[in-house]
């Protein structure tokens, strides 16, 4: 199979990651934080280890500010509903994924105003609008660093220094850039970051965290089960205790710290050059056929390793079932649970686009047999 398909999960593992789970699932079998037995404590082990290395990776000043989470929705609903009190203000985006826009649909059901910025998918929003959209009431700006459909990216670092010049907290989802790209949350000036572990970070599916800045107050969506501090009635305040309740997927954190410990030595930015060649070829091979509409930002723009397209005359289910069950390419077609994207792309009633998302296990033959696959099914389309 040709695996193109990365922003939903990266679909190959590094050995390193395989072998990780199998050893904490083996050996260190016990449950971290609740007993004092030598299995609980290598579990601890594991858990503190993962943390330390997610909180290296993401430039965090302390460990505590990482909270585990099992993916990366869990973690924004923590963060805007732990940040928001109903009735207050938010300001997002018009790229933002539905683990974002619902729980801001919900806020405004409970009486939230919600401003959606306007967004381009060579260049994304416009960081002055953030400022000239802020109000009194003002509680949260959410943004997605990499949008899931189009590769558009935000420019974080100019929107997160205008939210802390004003004083409002700023989250930011990391779904899609985690791993493959630079973020460093005290340069770019972030409160809240929302990371899956099992896309860009290679770990295993399950795995995913919340940076909270020292300081800023989340309320914690879950309660109970922390294994600390049994005696207080209430959450307990310490971080990261109070956001992880409920026994943590330990096979799966000593997975993303593998997968970490890989990216690490095999270097972001030559992963991050690699991608970006490899999503050259595939815009520049796409706008040669005919047919084709490319959603995506233009050749030489900053842009994340995924992209849409459509192809006159055929749905985009139908595109990525025929390139799943006569060439055996696997890609995602829909709406990629990113509605306000769609509206903005005019894709919304018209079964939204194919996405196409290589990483850097992929290889420039791998791309070439996908554009080769295309040409056939555009080709047909036009007969
Ligand atoms: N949020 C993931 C995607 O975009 C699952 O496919």
């Amino acid at each position: 199979m040709i695996y193109l398909d990365n922003a939903a999960t990266s679909g190959r593992k590094p050995e390193e990651v395989y072998l990780a789970c199998d050893h904490a699932l083996r050996e260190c079998s016990g449950n971290p934080g609740r007993s004092g037995h030598a299995a609980s404590l290598a579990a601890g082990q594991i858990v503190e280890e993962a943390r330390r290395m997610c909180a290296a990776f993401f430039h965090a000043e302390k460990a505590s500010e990482i909270s585990f989470t099992n993916n990366t929705t869990t973690a924004l609903n923590t963060a805007i509903l732990g940040v928001v009190r109903p009735g207050q203000h938010i300001i997002t985006s018009s790229l933002e994924h539905n683990s974002v826009s619902r729980p801001l649909e919900y806020l405004r059901s409970l009486g939230s105003d919600v401003t959606i910025l306007p967004a381009s998918v060579d260049t994304g929003i416009d960081p002055e609008d953030v400022r000239r959209a802020i109000r009194p009431d003002t509680a949260l700006v959410v943004l997605t660093h990499i949008s899931n459909v189009t590769g558009t990216v935000n420019d974080i670092r100019a929107a997160g220094m205008i939210c802390r010049e004003k004083g409002i907290p700023f989250l930011v989802d990391a779904a899609q850039s985690a791993g493959a790209r630079p973020i460093d949350v005290r340069e770019d000036y972030i409160d809240l970051l929302a990371f899956p572990g099992h896309k860009g970070l290679l770990g295993p599916q399950g795995t995913g965290g919340l940076y909270i800045r020292e300081g800023i107050t989340v309320n914690p969506l879950t309660r109970g089960g922390t294994g600390s501090f049994s005696e207080l009635p209430e959450q307990p305040e310490r971080l990261p205790d109070r956001f992880e309740s409920g026994t943590l997927n330990v096979p799966g954190l000593a997975g993303l710290a593998a997968g970490i410990r890989f990216l690490r030595a095999a270097g972001c930015e030559e992963i991050e050059a690699r991608e970006s060649s490899l999503r050259e070829r595939l815009y520049a091979g796409l706008s040669e056929i005919p047919g084709v509409k490319i959603y995506a930002p233009g050749p030489g723009r900053p842009a994340g390793c995924v992209l849409s397209f459509t192809i006159r005359g055929i749905d985009p289910s139908e595109i990525s079932a025929i390139l799943d069950s006569s060439f055996d390419i696997a890609v995602r077609a829909g709406l990629h649970c990113a509605p306000y994207a769609h509206r903005m792309l005019g894709t919304i009633g018209s079964g939204g686009t194919v996405r196409v998302s290589p990483n850097h296990f992929s290889t420039p033959e791998e791309i070439d047999s996908f554009l080769d696959a295309v040409r056939q099914i555009a080709e047909a389309a036009r007969r």
